[in-house]
């Protein structure tokens, strides 16, 4: 594993990580916004396929808090059909057992001291009968505006820094924060109660195995690494497609829109792992450090009307579905400007990048589902650009299937000399037999032992929002709706134009 590696030198692989169960103390997990489709989908069965692949100790408990007036058996049937529902590994009637003997369930506001008392004394009570030993992972699951509130209540009630508790975490879902001020306010906050080494950011996305990879890809192959650079690479693309749309979650997406929503957040992180110096060692320390450098290198450009664009889905079909529009969505005001598609070039200056555009772009129900980082590398000296019908790249899959291709050049069998695009594949599902964990299991598992490596640290998160805020304050700015475009469609014109000004085009994958 890259992060347990100190020195200078890059061991892929620690054979001490990952072939046996790390050791997660005794602990508690406080679930706040247990109702919301986060939970339900991703984090409560994240937790059983933990426990079920022997992953926690006996005396983990999973401790929800939330408005609404559930008593015990409630909560545990949700939890119960959450895991049967979503759960990657199969139920297990004994696993089950053991999670559900360390269920609880507190019913409180946000804001309701009683509440946080309530929650307080059902924490004593694990630590005496479960073993919890005074250690407690406050997962945050709900609005950004309620951060600040609960890790007040929690710390009036000694839960957090100065209290008893002996290892107080607080995990934070994104969005941190609606722009760079707001990040930092709301930092502030929990710094306020927290300490700054027990708060762990989320960004799923650094969850996700194939993400990990990119590192260990460009590292670990002098084929890769030697090339990775504006002498050999002539541009790198960044697509995050989905076909769903925002699926009820129109009250927090308004307002919000593909840039703050995933621009900001999952592309600018992939970004940096692809455009990054290799740091000393690959330690958390040294790869945020790198990462905060590339960040602070991105440049945005100076006329975003050209190398920018924005889209709304209207209604329409796809995969043979009827889809409503996004403007019909609940949540949504008719005089809504939210974007649900984004695209931005970006440039990133350091020597190693001068003059190679990073293209982003994300959308919802777009044709297919897809995240990909492909880097396409300059045509070859050698041939010349009417014999050459194909381009060298380096696509790397992050899902729906997780692995990477390259794009080659290849001689047709034959007597003649034409040239075609042939792909080498690697793909996890056929080159490994290790199963990935999910990304939720992974960063659960990882703020649990204490490992930061996959969480960003504020630095970052700043830094990302430095380079969203004038493109977010251009297109706030921008007359008009962002333009429309037909589900199952790969975005707006504007969206294509932004490339084909450049003379390039976006993959098809
Ligand atoms: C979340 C966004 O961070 O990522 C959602 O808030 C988006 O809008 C989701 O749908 C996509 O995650 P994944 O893992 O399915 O690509």
């Amino acid at each position: 594993m890259l992060h347990t590696t100190p020195g200078p030198n890059f061991r892929p692989d620690d054979p001490g990580e990952g072939h046996s169960a790390p050791d997660v103390g005794p602990c508690a997990l406080v679930l706040f916004g247990v109702t919301g489709d986060l939970a339900r989908k991703k984090l409560i069965p994240a937790v059983y396929d933990l426990a079920s692949q022997g992953l926690l100790p006996p005396t983990f408990s999973l401790v929800g808090y939330g408005r609404r007036g559930w008593d015990h058996e409630v909560f545990v049937k949700e939890v119960k059909e959450s895991v049967q529902d979503y759960a990657r590994t199969p139920f297990v009637e004994s696993v089950w057992q053991e999670l559900a003997r360390g269920i609880r369930f507190v019913s409180g506001d946000f804001s309701d001291p009683s509440g946080f008392r309530r929650l307080r004394d059902v924490l004593r009570e694990l630590d005496e009968n479960h073993g919890t030993a005074g250690s407690y992972l406050f997962y945050l699951s709900v609005a950004p505006k309620a951060f600040g509130v609960i890790c007040e209540q929690l710390s009036q009630q000694g839960l957090a820094r100065s209290g008893r508790a002996a290892w107080p975490k607080v995990i934070i879902e994104k969005p941190f924060g609606h722009d760079l001020a707001s990040a930092r306010e709301l930092n502030r906050t929990i710094e306020t109660f927290f300490d700054a080494a027990s708060v762990f950011r989320v960004d799923h996305y650094l969850g996700k195995e194939a993400v990990q990879n990119v590192l260990t890809l460009r590292f670990a192959n002098r084929l890769f690494d030697a090339l990775w650079n504006a002498e050999h690479i002539d541009h790198v693309q960044i697509t995050m497609a989905e076909d769903i749309g925002v699926d009820g979650r129109g009250g927090y997406y308004e307002g919000v829109g593909a840039g703050r929503d995933v621009m900001q957040n999952h592309l600018l992180q992939l970004l940096a792992l692809t455009a990054m110096e290799r740091p000393p060692s690959f330690t958390a320390e040294n790869i945020a450090e790198e990462k905060a450098r590339v960040l602070s290198a991105v440049r945005i450009p100076a006329d975003l009307s050209q190398h920018s664009a924005r889209g709304r889905y209207g209604e329409g079909r796809l995969g043979g579905q009827k889809i409503t529009g996004f403007l019909a969505e609940a949540g949504i005001p008719a005089d809504s400007t939210t974007e649900t598609y984004a695209a931005v070039r970006l440039a990133v200056d350091t020597q190693r990048w001068k003059g190679v555009p990073f293209y982003l772009r994300t959308g919802k129900r777009l044709e297919r589902r897809v995240t990909e980082i492909a880097v396409v590398f300059k045509a070859s000296q050698h041939v010349s650009p009417s014999e050459l019908n194909s381009e060298n790249a380096l696509v790397i899959r992050i899902q729906p299937e997780q692995g990477a291709t390259a794009h080659l050049s290849s001689k047709v069998p034959g007597r003649g000399m034409e040239i075609r695009d042939v792909t080498m594949d690697f793909n996890y599902s056929t080159a490994f037999s290790e199963e990935s964990l999910e990304a939720y299991e992974r960063l659960i598992l990882d703020a649990l032992l204490n490992d930061h490596l996959l969480f960003p640290p504020h630095r970052e998160i700043e830094l990302s929002w430095q380079v969203m805020d004038p493109i977010e304050r251009y297109w706030a700015a921008a007359p008009g709706a962002p333009e429309h475009y037909q589900p199952g469609s790969w975005g707006p014109a504007s969206g294509d134009a932004l490339m084909t000004r450049d003379g390039r085009s976006w993959r098809r994958p």
